[in-house]
């Protein structure tokens, strides 16, 4: 594994483990799309829509959003299945020490190195993984109850819908930042790319 002490910025490819690499794939791809798709698809209450853009858009959307969703259960299981990536997604319990250093670095107007190590960056993917998560199950839910021949929408659908449009803006927040830092370690020519490459 590459030497990578936080703040110098020294992370290769192989420093993520290929689990990481084609987890990371499936979500951001997957997420990518369903949030972008979502700003044209038109959902179809009493029947399948084939026939507009905006039909297609949305069957892609309960298609892909469920294959997302196993990815991100995929991710889960990984997370419970190894103490070392739970204390970094979410160090509740500790230890909030790499974290504290990735502020003051910030503070002092550094930029932390990336790469997969406890901090800032790993608190925030952690906060992020909640999010998607959330969409990811309120989307399977919905998907169960969608009407089929015919039949107007029922109180399920009336209740699972607002909870999953709630997840909306914070995943569009997490996107937006996520995709602007990766962009800033570029700018900083810090080797950001490495989860990109999968084998
Ligand atoms: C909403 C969709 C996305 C989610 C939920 C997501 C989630 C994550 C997570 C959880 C990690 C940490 C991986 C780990 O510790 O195992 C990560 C890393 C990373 N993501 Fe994403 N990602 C998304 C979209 C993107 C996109 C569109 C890009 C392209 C700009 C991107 C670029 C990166 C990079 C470069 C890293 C490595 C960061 C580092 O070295 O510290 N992600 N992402
Ligand atoms: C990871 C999985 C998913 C993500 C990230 C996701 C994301 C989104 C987003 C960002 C919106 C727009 C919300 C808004 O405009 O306020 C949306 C709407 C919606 N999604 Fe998903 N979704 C996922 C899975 C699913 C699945 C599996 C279904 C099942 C059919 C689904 C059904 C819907 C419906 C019915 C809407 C409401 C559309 C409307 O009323 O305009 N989603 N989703």
């Amino acid at each position: 594994m590459a030497e990578n002490d936080g703040h110098s910025g020294v992370v290769t490819a192989s420093s993520w483990p290929q689990e990481a690499r084609w987890l990371h794939a499936g979500i951001a791809v997957g997420v990518t799309w369903q949030i972008w798709s979502s700003l044209w698809m038109t959902p179809q209450w009493e029947r399948a829509d084939y026939g507009s853009l905006g039909g297609l858009l949305f069957n892609a959307h309960a298609w892909i959003g469920l294959m997302t969703a196993l990815f991100i259960l995929w991710q889960w299981l990984w997370i419970a299945s190894d103490r070392r990536i739970r204390r970094q997604f979410f160090p509740w319990r500790g230890p909030w020490r790499p974290v504290l250093a990735d502020l003051q670095a910030l503070a002092r107007g550094c930029l932390p190195a990336g790469g997969p190590r406890p901090g800032l960056a790993a608190l925030v993917h952690g906060l992020g993984l909640l999010a998607i998560t959330w969409m990811a199950a309120t989307g399977s839910a919905i998907y169960f109850f969608l009407p089929q021949g015919g039949a107007l929408p029922g109180p399920a659908l009336d209740t699972l819908v607002p909870l999953h449009k709630l997840g909306n803006l914070v995943v569009w927040i997490y996107w937006c930042g996520h995709v602007a830092m990766t962009l800033l370690h570029a700018l900083r020519r810090h080797a950001i790319w490495g989860i990109f490459r999968l084998w």
